[in-house]
């Protein structure tokens, strides 16, 4: 019972990291013209549709980007991030997602496979549940119901 009621109340941390604040200004021509603002808002509202509370947070700092993925294992169900560079260099980003055992969800606006090759490899590819990569505005909204399947599965599974 008490699992069936904490999957209806599902409660998802969006974790931006460096350089997402600057979405709509920042090379439009591949991360598209949505802002940050407007991605966030979408994902709530979405949320509502899932009956899940969805908290975003950015920062350019990987050391903050480590803190809230500690926070988030005593505030939330699961983590959709979007690291940013960080993907392609932060061991302690990958830790703390290790670290926390939360659920996890990748999310890239662009499809990292099909840009440079310093963005073909992911330190946090190996620690989350899966990658959603290369659907704009999209991914955020797809990783979002990826990790919504993922933990009713799991609360599924449990009872
Ligand atoms: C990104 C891809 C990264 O390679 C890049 O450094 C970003 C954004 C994306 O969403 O496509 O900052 O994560």
């Amino acid at each position: 019972m008490m699992v069936n009621d904490r999957a209806r109340n599902l409660s998802i941390l969006v974790l931006h990291g460096p350089n997402l604040n600057l979405l709509g200004l920042r090379e439009p021509g591949i991360y598209g013209a949505s802002t940050l603002t407007q991605i966030d808002a979408q994902l709530v509202e979405l949320g509502r549709s899932l009956d899940t509370h969805v908290e975003s947070s950015q920062s350019n700092h990987e050391g903050s980007l480590v803190d809230a993925i500690h926070t988030a294992r005593d505030r939330h169900d699961g983590i959709v991030i979007n690291a940013g560079a960080y993907t392609h260099t932060s061991i302690a980003i990958r830790d703390a997602i290790s670290a926390v055992q939360l659920p996890t969800i990748e999310v890239h606006l662009s499809n990292i496979y099909k840009r440079e090759e310093f963005r073909h490899h992911s330190y946090l590819a190996a620690v989350v549940i899966g990658q959603i990569s290369g659907f704009g505005a999209d991914s955020y909204q797809l990783g979002l119901r990826a990790i919504v399947g993922h933990l009713q599965r799991l609360a599924g599974d449990e009872c």
